[in-house]
């Protein structure tokens, strides 16, 4: 085939296109389900530490630290295993509540799973 600049102009079109599309693609970053058992001291308290501990103090509604995290969140009503997605410890964590941007999609999810398996002290 005779090639022509229109034809060059056509191919670099679309292998900068392909180049654009699959490098959106990668640019994307996909929420990691977390998968099998939570557990509270292996996974939501090293979540606190890391992220809410250090704005929730033992005077604090809830208290977020290590050892007395566990009752503050039961005895202040921030957990509802009857109907997990509306416990105040996910929904204030969740979008558009004023704790949203302390959480990754990751750690909601893995909120809401640790809750749906009956937010025990494991
Ligand atoms: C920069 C400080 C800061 C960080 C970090 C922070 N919080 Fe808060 N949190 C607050 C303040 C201030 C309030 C009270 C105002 C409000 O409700 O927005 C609050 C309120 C809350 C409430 C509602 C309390 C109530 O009784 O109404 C929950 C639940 C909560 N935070 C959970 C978390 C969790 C979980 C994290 C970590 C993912 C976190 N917070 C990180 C400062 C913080």
């Amino acid at each position: 085939m005779k090639s022509n600049k229109s034809t060059n102009i056509f191919s670099i079109g679309i292998i900068l296109l392909l180049l654009f599309t699959t490098g959106c693609y990668y640019d994307q970053v996909l929420p990691v389900e977390p998968e099998g058992d939570i557990h509270y001291a292996q996974d939501m308290q090293p979540f606190f530490d890391a992220r809410c501990a250090s704005c929730h103090p033992d005077d604090s509604q809830p208290d977020l630290q290590l050892g007395t995290s566990y009752n503050s969140l039961i005895s202040g009503n921030y957990i509802n295993t009857s109907d997990p997605s509306s416990s105040k410890l996910y929904v204030k964590i969740s979008a558009g509540s004023s704790m949203e941007s302390f959480a990754t999609e990751t750690e909601r999810a893995m909120t809401l799973k640790w809750i749906e398996q009956g937010a025990q002290n494991n």
